[in-house]
């Protein structure tokens, strides 16, 4: 078999017994280490170092894809597909500072590199996180979706408020035939002051019917693009949380029964995760509401479907969880974090709205908690740094979200230290690039799968991508296991599960080579 011509050379090879290049796959062989800690009656832990074999198989062709956004209208969606156009068309644009070219700052894995080893004369050596494994180029992707709001894409565009006008110019034709989809349109969830947007609707009020749309539209999208495969992103507006309710959205047969019955608890965004579920399309939820009830869970366990969320993790939450991390493994404890935001975009019109930004207040509220409780030195059991989160809405400031944090930590001997921060961009500009990313590291999902000694075939990892956390502000893991916050962790869990793919051992700091005479 000759396939291999298609496939672009990769930028390294490695050189080791436990790595096979076929034309299809790379395999490899990989140690896990890791160390159980077990505690004795007198309180003192015996800690043993254990050691797992997996082999992993990675697809090496990369297919054709497509992206449909929920909410392609937005600031967001709009944005994105502009981006993405004008690095397909090599565009260039002026502003009062000169011209500009596209790039893909932002994106992890477009735009960041890791340490892949060392020269002979013992200097680092970086590669682009995206040469690690056969990815996806965002420039391929193909954009489409759905949004209640009719208006074209290029009249979304100028609607945001986003881009630069020279650059909005050159793409806006292309834009112009840009529709996107009729959605589903359940007023209760969002905001009120949305109402008016609302003019592009799948008729009825038969949810299971809205979930056959779904699918259909994802499988004209795949057919009419000629793709081999599509993820779904959520990155409509912010819905209220649904309440979860025994018999209803317990368990993956009560949901659907529930969807059956049309049940006014069904949230559009769980139509959308089910329609995707069923249709073997991952499914990410870029907002903060728990469109992933339990049931919704089990189902997708239950399918072996991809699931990813809860909400983007793009500024102030980022920020945070590699700061907090920051101080309390340098053994500052910080006993007060206050946030305030003000945006003027129509998420920040929408977070106005009481029970939507309970949902944000949620989802931003949860993230130093790993954090806190790894250091029992600091923070007694259950004893936790105040946290206040207050957003509200400026319309004049747009996309341009401002963010003011104070981090008030007790230092040495009953000091204190007071971090203040200000941070102002346009929110949408940092959304973007990780939507790409949760499409790619998304799809590299699909392709990726694992053997243990154990195990007689390969299988594709847990449904719930908790892989993708990094890009996330409130991660879902699978049941029952803990959830990283931390934005170091988070990253490294991607750099060394890319590494054991390709049979590398994970990178440590170490640098012993560096350090012994
Ligand atoms: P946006 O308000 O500009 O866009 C949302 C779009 O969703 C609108 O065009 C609206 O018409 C549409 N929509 C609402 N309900 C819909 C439904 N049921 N079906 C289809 N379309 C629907 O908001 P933006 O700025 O693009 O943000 C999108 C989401 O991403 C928000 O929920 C926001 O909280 C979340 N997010 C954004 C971040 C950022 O921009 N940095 C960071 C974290 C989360």
């Amino acid at each position: 078999a000759n396939g291999s011509s298609s496939l672009p050379a990769p930028l390294f090879k490695v050189n080791s017994a436990n790595v096979q290049y076929t034309d299809e796959h790379i395999l490899s062989k990989y140690s896990y280490f890791n160390t159980l800690v077990t505690k004795q009656t007198d309180g003192t832990l015996i800690a043993t170092p254990t050691e797992t074999t997996y082999e992993f198989k990675t697809e090496r062709a990369v297919p054709r894809i497509g992206v449909m956004m929920v909410g392609w209208g937005g600031n967001n969606g709009s944005t994105l597909t502009a981006s993405i156009l004008a690095h397909k068309n090599k565009l260039t644009w002026r502003t009062k500072s000169g011209v500009h070219s596209p790039n893909y700052y932002g994106s992890v894995t477009q735009s960041s590199t890791v340490r892949l080893g060392v020269d002979t004369e013992g200097a680092d050596v970086h590669v682009p996180l995206s040469q690690m494994l056969p990815l996806v180029n965002p420039t391929d992707m193909v954009i489409g979706g759905w949004d209640i709001s009719g208006k074209n894409l290029a009249e979304s565009m100028d609607r945001a408020k986003v881009l630069d006008y020279d650059l909005q110019r050159q793409v806006s034709d292309e834009m112009s035939k840009m529709v996107p989809l009729p959605s589903i349109y359940y007023p209760d969830f969002i905001a009120a002051n949305q109402e008016d947007r609302a003019d592009n609707l799948i008729p009825g009020d038969n949810k299971r019917a809205h979930v056959e749309q779904i699918r259909k539209d994802i499988r004209d999208f795949k057919a009419a693009n000629g793709l081999d495969k599509v993820m779904v992103m959520w990155t409509a507006n912010t819905e209220r949380f649904a309440e979860l309710i025994d018999g209803v959205n317990d368990t993956a047969d009560n949901f659907l029964a529930a969807v059956e019955a049309s049940h006014e608890e069904v949230a559009p965004s769980s139509i959308f995760a089910l329609a995707c579920i069923e249709e073997g399309a991952p499914f990410i939820n870029g907002s903060p509401q728990n469109t992933f009830v339990p049931g919704l869970i089990q189902l997708a366990e239950r399918h072996k479907a991809f699931i990813g969320g809860d909400d983007f993790k793009s500024g102030q939450t980022k920020m945070k969880s590699a700061l907090v991390d920051f101080l309390v493994n340098a053994g500052i404890k910080p006993v007060a974090i206050t946030s305030y935001n003000h945006l003027g975009n129509n998420d920040g019109k929408n977070l106005s709205s009481h029970r939507q930004f309970r949902s944000k207040e949620i989802s931003k509220s949860t993230v130093v908690d790993d954090m806190v409780a790894s250091n029992h030195l600091l923070y007694a059991k259950d004893e936790h740094p105040d946290h206040t989160v207050v957003i509200k809405y400026v319309p004049s400031v747009g996309d341009s979200k401002r963010a003011l944090d104070e981090y008030e930590c007790e230092i040495f001997m009953g000091g204190r230290q007071s971090i203040s921060m200000y941070n102002i961009c346009e929110d949408s500009l940092l959304a973007s690039p990780l939507i790409i990313d949760l499409v790619i590291m998304t799809e590299l999902m699909t392709r990726l799968e694992y053997k243990t000694a154990e195990m007689t075939k390969f299988s594709t990892f847990h449904s719930v991508l908790s892989i993708l956390s990094y890009m996330l502000k409130a991660p879902m893991v699978t049941p029952g296991t803990p959830v990283v916050n931390a934005l170091g962790r988070q990253r490294t869990a991607i750099e060394n599960i890319f590494r054991a793919a390709v049979g590398l051992s994970a990178n440590n700091e170490m640098g012993l080579e560096h350090k012994i005479w």
